[in-house]
């Protein structure tokens, strides 16, 4: 507390996010990284623009991203793109923060799940925002229904959603935003590329829909920073606006040359999802067999509960075993464990950890 803070601050409530040790030799499953390196045409493209002696770093970047939008239109080719549609940032965490501020400080409430993504409570928090929460189904399905004809200022939710991995067909996405012509609809799209379907085609039939994704998960770059947001120009204009108002270079050089190459690789990014998605789906089948219940994911994480052992107290277990997992202390969800998925080697040494604790 300061006599010198702003108001707002005094009744923040920051994200946390999860646990980044300094640890060496843990395995670390509790972040929804990815286990692999990104593909070597990103370090090439680093390498490449920042030259002999880093020539570049003395000039600011493009502040558009012209190139970085020509890699996600070609990326997306089958689905015709303008630049005009597209909005990169410095993370989607970024993007969407850009977003809470330019889109859904309505007077009416934005709805979002109960259990989802718990950025966006402090987003709210942030750009003072009010906020109704939907309840997710017992087996934390969001139900369609739910959200029909209830008033609001906007509505969000993760496709798939967080931390529960559970996805809604794009049919279903459909109904939502047509339902609510007169509301924003964003669709969180950071885990979509392991098993969902992007809704980014849907936005060329509905100006209300806006998809956010991140080169964090599915491209191994969390620690390069990038995101982006697909929407009608309309939508767009807001965002650059309101980025314009802050920072007009999100995106620095490196940044730039290495989302782009990432996006160009489509091999490796076939690839590295396949590896993905095998070893949650052997995962998840390991982890029913010694007695835990697992939620059907589409993610690159899955969200489990043990009948017999308090999640918490297994989470303190796999800590002394050296491998970190997330849980979360809060209501409906303190039962469960998210585990991100790893390489086999990671997830074979979690299952015999968790065989030599439950088992
Ligand atoms: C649902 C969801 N959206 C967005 C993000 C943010 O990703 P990033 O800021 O790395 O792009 C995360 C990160 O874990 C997430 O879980």
């Amino acid at each position: 507390m300061s006599q010198f803070w702003s108001a707002v601050v005094h009744g923040l409530k920051p994200y946390s996010p999860g646990e980044q040790p300094r640890l060496t030799q843990l395995i670390k499953l509790n972040t929804n990284e990815n286990p692999y390196p990104p593909s070597p045409q990103v370090v090439a493209a680093i390498r490449a623009a920042l030259g002999e002696e880093g020539a570049i770093l003395a000039r600011y970047p493009d502040p558009v991203g012209d190139k970085l939008k020509a890699a996600i239109i070609r990326f997306y080719a089958p689905r015709p793109l303008r630049p005009q549609q597209i909005f990169v940032g410095n993370s989607s965490d970024e993007v969407l923060s850009t977003v809470f501020q330019a889109l859904f400080r309505h007077s009416r409430p934005l709805l979002f799940p109960d259990v989802t993504y718990s950025f966006y409570p402090s987003y709210c928090g942030l750009y003072d925002i009010t906020y109704e929460q939907v309840p997710v189904d017992e087996d934390f399905s969001i139900r369609v229904e739910d959200y029909q004809g209830k008033a609001n200022g906007g509505i969000i939710f993760p496709n798939p959603n967080a931390p529960s991995g559970r996805a809604l067909p794009i049919s279903d996405i459909e109904r939502i935003v047509s339902a609510h012509p007169q509301s924003v609809v964003v669709v969180d799209e950071a885990y979509v590329d392991f098993g969902a379907d992007t809704a980014i085609g849907l936005t060329h039939r509905y100006p209300n829909l806006l998809v956010v994704q991140t080169l964090s998960k599915s491209r191994a770059l969390a620690g390069l920073r990038v995101g982006f947001a697909v929407g009608h120009p309309d939508l767009i204009e807001a965002l650059e606006r309101v980025k314009n108002c802050f920072n007009s270079y999100l995106l620095d050089h490196l940044a730039l040359a290495g989302a782009a190459a990432a996006l160009d690789d489509v091999a490796w990014f076939e690839q590295n999802r396949q590896k993905i998605i095998m070893s949650r789906e052997d995962l998840s089948v390991r982890l029913g067999e010694l007695g835990f219940q697992v939620i059907p994911s589409q993610a690159n994480f899955i969200f489990a509960h043990h009948p017999d052992h308090a999640a918490e107290t297994l989470a303190q277990q796999l800590r002394e075993r050296r491998i970190i997992v997330r849980h979360f202390k809060q209501p409906r969800i303190d039962g469960y464990l998210r585990i991100s998925i790893g390489t086999p080697e990671e997830c074979a040494a979690l299952v015999d950890a968790l065989q030599q604790i439950v088992g």
